[in-house]
């Protein structure tokens, strides 16, 4: 294990610290510059079928499933096709609408989830083509599955999933981008999102480093045992993402949601110091989330905020900042998914638990 962890204390410290190399892997030889496109060798034998998809439906579970929300946004922002998202335990027992352009993509690091794998089957059985996004080379659904693109991010060993994730947006970022080239975006566009999206993983190194700024921040409110999570457009599934992180391995009660939902109920929830973090960064939806925050600090709950460097202004309405490197806002959920990990694991940590082994879950869930 020692020679493993390369002197990290624990796999998702070391899987954390990885993002920018896992991400420089996932993305290199598929951003081809020279003729402005995505190659993605994978499915290249089904791009008839992707080029008139009329639906798209993604299925996951845990992590993977809020990818598919981030590439739900993406692939209807981007490409303007729809798509739906849905947990693969209730797909697998719906009755879902698969007709002719239906095309399902299924995303999982371990590439052996069951309810996973049963929805696939169930969706092949109905006539769909099925591609899947998924890290582990020759797993059961990497099989199942009539094309891929491969996460290639290396082996993820602790049981809270990273590196992983942020290679499932960046698959589901390249899809958007080709289809949306194919479709009706035009080359200026497709070539300043195949520069912004190589410049992601130096943007993630560049939030590592701020990682002890993280660490106290987390340290300070880790006694706290009720915490929010908040986002809007494509930073809510980072939301969830992110208090999904928290609860998994600190065991601290976390909710995700769009910030604006707030009002409908969970700002019920916020009381003298409730630990609320925001990803903020600058975008469409910026001045609407600047007003959530003041609301949650109206009410006495801690702001913690992440935001894009140069920001001054959001220091008025945050107790805490956490800078990121600006990047278009389609890019904005790979590096602002980072420090909300690094965030969960040091709250962990300094509570005394194992985190790659928390208790209860499992890495890979292979029963239904
Ligand atoms: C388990 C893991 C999660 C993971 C989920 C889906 O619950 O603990 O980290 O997101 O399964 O796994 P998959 O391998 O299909 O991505």
């Amino acid at each position: 294990d020692a020679i493993e962890l390369n002197g990290y204390e624990h796999y998702m410290l070391k899987e954390i610290f990885e993002q920018p190399t896992a991400l420089s892997t996932c993305l290199g030889g598929r951003i081809d510059t020279v003729n402005n496109k995505i190659v993605l060798g994978g499915i290249a034998n089904l791009t008839r079928e992707l080029t008139r998809a009329k639906k798209f439906i993604i299925t996951s579970c845990g992590t993977a499933w809020h990818a598919g929300l981030i590439g739900e946004y993406l692939i209807e922002q981007i490409a303007r096709i729809p798509v739906e998202v849905e947990y693969a335990s209730e797909l697998r027992y719906r009755n879902p609408i698969i007709e002719d352009g239906t095309f399902v993509i299924a995303i999982s690091q371990s590439g052996e989830t069951a309810d996973t794998l049963a929805a696939i089957e169930m969706c092949k059985e109905r006539g769909a083509v099925v591609m899947g996004a998924v890290n582990v080379v020759g797993s059961t659904i990497a099989r199942t599955t009539d094309c891929g693109v491969y996460l290639r991010v290396g082996p993820e060993i602790g049981v809270a999933s990273t590196k992983a994730f942020t290679a499932q947006v960046a698959v589901l970022t390249m899809l958007a981008i080709e289809l949306g080239r194919r479709k009706h975006v035009g080359p200026a566009q497709t070539a300043a999102y195949l520069k912004e999206l190589q410049a992601v993983p130096g943007k993630i190194a560049s939030v590592l480093n701020m990682a002890e700024h993280i660490k106290q921040i987390a340290i300070e409110y880790s006694a706290e045992n009720n915490w929010l999570f908040m986002g809007r457009g494509l930073n809510y599934p980072v939301a969830l993402e992110g208090a999904l992180k928290l609860k998994e391995i600190s065991y601290i009660h976390a909710e995700g949601l769009p910030a604006a939902e707030m009002k409908h109920g969970p700002i019920a929830l916020i009381s003298k110091g409730t630990p609320a973090v925001f990803v903020a960064t600058r975008g469409s939806q910026y001045e609407k989330i600047i007003g959530n925050i003041e609301e949650v600090r109206a009410r006495g709950g801690k702001t913690i905020v992440v935001a894009t460097q140069g920001d001054d202004e959001i220091k008025r309405c945050a107790d805490h900042v956490i800078y990121v490197p600006d990047t278009i806002e389609e890019m904005q959920p790979m590096v602002n998914i980072v420090p909300l990990q690094i965030l969960a694991y040091y709250a962990a940590v300094h509570r005394g638990y194992d985190v790659d082994k928390p208790r209860n879950l499992a890495k890979s869930v292979t029963v239904e």
